[in-house]
């Protein structure tokens, strides 16, 4: 099993849809069981991506192809026992939801993960939330 987190900025102008990303993502990671996260701002993703390896190679190379983004940096790619994630989601903060809502959801799609991807989400969020 593989795991790949990276981070990306959204490409300026591009007025990145992120409930089309979501529609597509949800279609076809669960086809190609990939699970994982992806959290964004609408500036910044950040998204960990989990599966059997040339699953989560060909999502990545769509991705990776795609204009909506740009400047993605991996962070880490590494072999891993058990999924941390056990399906795939996205987060984002809305609107009309307090910084405590979504902590508490952010708590709960971070439940099984690993101190790094926990600390590597909650370091973003913290960041953004600053700036
Ligand atoms: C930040 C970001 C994250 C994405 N994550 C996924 C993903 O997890 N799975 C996926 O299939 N497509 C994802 N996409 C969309 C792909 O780049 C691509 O548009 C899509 O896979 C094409 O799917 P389709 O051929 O079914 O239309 C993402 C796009 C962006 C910009």
């Amino acid at each position: 099993m593989r795991q790949l987190l990276y981070i990306s900025s959204a490409t300026p102008d591009a007025a990145v849809d992120v409930g089309i990303i979501l529609s597509a993502s949800m279609r076809n990671n669960r086809r190609d069981g990939v699970t994982g996260l992806l959290w964004t701002d609408e500036r910044r993703f950040l998204q960990v991506l989990e599966g059997e390896s040339g699953a989560v190679q060909a999502v990545f190379d769509r991705i990776g192809r795609d204009p909506r983004h740009r400047g993605i940096v991996v962070l880490h790619d590494r072999a891993i026992a058990v999924r941390e994630f056990g399906s795939w989601d996205m987060a984002r903060r809305g609107r009309n939801d307090t910084a405590d809502a979504f902590d508490t959801r952010m708590r709960h799609h971070l439940a099984a993960a690993s101190p790094t991807v926990r600390g590597t989400f909650e370091g973003l969020i913290a960041a953004r939330r600053a700036a």
